[in-house]
């Protein structure tokens, strides 16, 4: 198991479900309001999973991939990602479902979701593959597979977070249970990337 694997592929049952709601019947509200409760599930438990799990070890070991600057940058961005997709399903959720006021919320969602994978992809899973030993990809794979499973039905409340902060508590913090464990198998030391050498970056005037 791989923890980008597994962010890759939900990324892209997201995009499938969005893809969903777009070609459903307008008149199928019901319809459109269980389809959009279980997407909208699936983005809080997923975005929530990436912040307990994800992020905390790519602060500790990444170097910043492609086109961002610094790791630092690289995951301030995408938690202030995660708090305007969070915005925007918020929106959804509290509109009539099927009204213009919906779709324009549902819409905003699936434009902050796209961008922030893209983005997400190429710098944080790119930076992440090239740093992480496999040993530790994988736990972080179950871990984040066993929380989002249990959470599943019943989703869970809305979190915003202050990017900033995240990003100086989790510098901060010791070396997560995950991290030890996984060094620990590895024979090697918590807190270090598997490879020294630091991520590969596009050309200096496509960095953000
Ligand atoms: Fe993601
Ligand atoms: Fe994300």
């Amino acid at each position: 198991m791989d923890i980008t694997e597994i962010i890759q592929h939900q990324h892209d049952e997201q995009r499938r479900q969005f893809a969903v709601l777009e070609e459903w019947s307008r008149d199928d509200t019901e319809g459109l309001a269980a389809l959009w409760g279980r997407l909208a599930i699936f983005l809080e438990l997923h975005a929530e999973a990436e912040e307990r799990y994800f992020y905390p070890e790519l602060v500790k070991i990444g170097s910043g991939g492609a086109d961002a600057e610094s790791v630092g940058e690289e995951v301030e961005d995408a938690i202030h990602d995660h708090n305007e997709i969070r915005d925007a399903v918020g929106r959804a959720n509290a509109a009539k479902t099927g009204s213009d006021e919906w779709w324009t919320a549902v819409v905003d969602a699936n434009v902050h979701n796209s961008n922030h994978m893209g983005e997400e992809e190429r710098q944080d899973l790119g930076d992440f593959r090239q740093r992480a030993s496999l040993q530790l990809r994988h736990d972080i794979a179950v871990a984040f597979l066993r929380y989002m499973a249990q959470h599943a039905a019943d989703g869970i409340t809305p979190k915003d977070k202050d990017p900033e902060k995240y990003v100086e508590a989790k510098e901060e913090a010791p070396p997560t249970a995950l991290a030890k464990k996984a060094a620990r198998q590895d024979g090697g030391v918590p807190d270090e990337p598997a490879d020294d050498a630091p991520s590969k970056k596009s050309s200096p005037d496509l960095q953000e």
